[in-house]
């Protein structure tokens, strides 16, 4: 075999008030065609791809180099043609699900024989939290824990009943300027009702009582109130959002896409009411990925 597909979701992360916990992975991927050929070389192909395509700083090569340094193997060189559903910088997990195509590149190429205990440590160790990775990992809804040794812990929720809606801005919002703006500190009583609500976020979730969920995202503590400040019409959205039936709004991880859990039945009119209201923004219909990351192999073609 010398032809494959590597196929990862994008996720959303968070939910609200499940920071750096929860996460979702979304029917919107991140697609590597893989060749063998004597040399490395990267393609890119259609939007939502980064134009610079330098082999030796190119992220998932960089990561699959460092997964097969760290198991002690040499990688067969390659082509890897990539095209991509996720805009950059968006807050829809583009760098987690790059960060799993490497370390799904250097499994095949290097025949790490990998499990998927190894994937979620691995890919939450270099996002540095585990909500985006297990996501694109697993797909579905993932509750998780890393300890210190960077081991995760991941309840994973396969389905999810209900449809999503990301309205995603036209600029850019780097993870690192969003975590810039939190507090480092929270006293205890105000940690104790930030904990709480992500408690009944995860309950809510794990009952698929989507009325719940949606009350509870829009309750988080940890993060929202302090970045809400660099998301042009965040309060507009929320409150027009739930006005056309949705269950509830948040952050879609650090920004500046927001997303809405609504019911299945209504998705095509409350994609026709907030395209007529947010005109600026790119507003996507998505669900649940039901998979996460997948490789499959192709029979060459001549
Ligand atoms: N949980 C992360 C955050 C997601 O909100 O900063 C983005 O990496």
């Amino acid at each position: 075999m010398s032809k494959w597909q590597i196929k990862v979701p994008g996720s959303t992360a968070n939910l609200g008030p499940g920071f750096d916990s929860i996460g979702l992975g979304l029917s919107l991927y991140l697609t590597l065609d893989v060749t063998l050929q004597n040399e490395w070389e990267f393609v890119h192909i259609g939007e939502h791809v980064p134009t610079d395509t330098t082999v030796e700083t190119h992220l998932i090569y960089t990561i699959a180099q460092q997964v097969a340094a760290q198991y002690n193997t040499n990688l067969k060189p390659c082509k890897v043609e990539m095209t991509s559903e996720l805009p950059l910088a968006r807050g829809l997990g583009s760098s987690a699900a790059a960060i799993v195509a490497g370390i799904e590149l250097a499994n095949l190429l290097g025949g790490l024989n990998l499990s998927i205990q190894d994937k979620l440590n691995i890919s939450s160790q270099i996002e540095g939290h585990p909500d985006n990775a297990t996501a694109s990992v697993l797909g579905g809804l993932t509750i998780s824990s890393m300890d210190e040794q960077g081991i995760v812990d991941t309840l994973h929720i396969p389905e999810v009943d209900a449809a999503f809606v990301v309205f995603i801005p036209n600029f850019e919002l780097k993870t690192a300027d969003s975590r810039g703006v939190l507090p480092q500190d929270f006293n205890r009583g105000y940690a104790v009702r930030a904990s709480a609500n992500a408690n009944m976020l995860a309950a809510s979730l794990i009952a698929k009582d989507y009325v719940r969920t949606g009350h509870y995202m829009e309750q988080d503590l940890f993060h929202e109130p302090f970045r809400a400040q660099l998301i042009p019409n965040y309060s507009e959205i929320r409150s027009a959002a739930k006005q056309a039936g949705a269950y509830g709004t948040a952050l879609s991880g650090a920004g500046p896409t927001l997303i809405s859990i609504i019911p299945t039945a209504i998705q095509e009119q409350f994609l026709t009411a907030m395209n007529a209201q947010f005109p600026e923004h790119r507003i996507v219909l998505t669900q649940a990925d039901a998979i996460g990351s997948c490789v499959v192999a192709y029979e060459q073609k001549h």
